[in-house]
């Protein structure tokens, strides 16, 4: 395993974002705490939810497009950007097959990393696996180098970065790429409004539940003494920026000590914290936004109801 990023990073990220995020006005907490173990299981739940279709309907793309991804590609290496749920992975694997030396995931972190890359050295034979623990917002040039390299980031989690991260993002990443690699990248697509919020505030209320888990981590990881059930789960779509928001908000005047940074953070009885936007995009913007990364769409596919995405970009000539 290599790792650029220690469990010291992270802890340290941690307090600067909440310190940061507490701080501002209006409140805000990047969704990356969302995923500690509770938050990585209620995340699978939600996959699992009628409302929540995004999942569903990647891996219907994959199912009817791996080989076609595959053939244009004639991929060596997978680089895969976030762990990767196994089913996907295992699409792609399979349709790789003829050519792949080996399987790069990374992850922020090591702990389900090992587990799920066991699972697939053992799955296939001969396969390379080669796990990496990074933030792929820092250290995309640390990545293994290699030809023809095919970077997976998929589940729509770019639409996760404000707009100026994701330029951001795909600069730094095509920064990387040489001539022969590729990016392929899942991004929901903007849709009815109605469709949209059910997806971010199921009837079952696991989103809910997944959106103050973040307070459970901060509450843990920082000697916090947020009440998670003061918080309601608020789910909008902005028209104007086509993202989902999701933020928390408190149900009375309260004051919460976070012990770990020595702060005390008074909430305001209705005030929202923002906790994570998530874009929602349409064909053109998304080649508009890769174009001005220095990158070239090379194919775009949506499952058959048109509700997500996969896009092909190669570095542009
Ligand atoms: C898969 C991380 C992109 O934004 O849809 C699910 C996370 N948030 N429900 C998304 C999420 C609320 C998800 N990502």
């Amino acid at each position: 395993m290599d790792r650029f990023l220690t469990a010291d990073d992270l802890a340290k990220t941690l307090r600067q974002d909440v310190r940061e995020g507490l701080e501002a006005t209006p409140k805000t907490l990047p969704p990356k705490w969302f995923y500690d173990e509770r938050g990585s299981e209620l995340f699978e739940e939600i996959t699992r939810l009628e409302e929540y279709y995004p999942t569903r309907r990647e891996r219907e793309i994959l199912i009817a497009r791996a080989p076609e991804i595959a053939a244009a590609t004639g991929a060596r290496t997978l680089l895969e950007l976030g762990a990767g749920s196994g089913e996907k992975t295992r699409l792609l694997l399979n349709a790789l097959n003829g050519t792949l030396r080996s399987y790069v995931p990374v992850d922020v972190s090591g702990d389900f990393l090992e587990e799920a890359a066991a699972r697939i050295a053992a799955d296939h034979p001969g396969l390379e696996v080669r796990t990496v623990v990074a933030d792929y917002e820092q250290h995309l040039h640390l990545l293994p180098a290699g030809e023809r390299r095919l970077v997976a980031f998929l589940g729509g989690t770019i639409g996760n970065m404000p707009p100026a991260d994701r330029l951001g993002f795909l600069t730094g990443l095509r920064a990387t790429m040489g001539p022969g690699d590729a990016l392929l990248l899942g991004a929901d697509l903007v849709k009815d409004e109605a469709r949209l919020v059910a997806a971010y505030d199921d009837a079952a209320g696991i989103t809910a539940e997944f959106n103050r888990n973040v307070l459970h981590v901060i509450n843990r990881e920082l000697d916090a003494g947020f009440d998670p059930s003061a918080f309601e789960h608020v789910a909008v779509w902005k028209e104007a920026e086509e993202w989902i928001e999701m933020r928390l908000r408190s149900t009375r005047d309260q004051t919460v000590r976070i012990g770990g940074l020595d702060l005390e953070i008074a909430f305001a009885a209705g005030e929202e914290m923002r906790t994570e936007i998530s874009a929602k995009f349409r064909r053109d913007r998304l080649e508009a936004e890769l174009g001005r990364a220095g990158l070239a769409l090379a194919g775009f596919w949506t499952d058959e109801s048109g509700d997500f995405s996969l896009s092909l970009a190669r570095p542009a000539a």
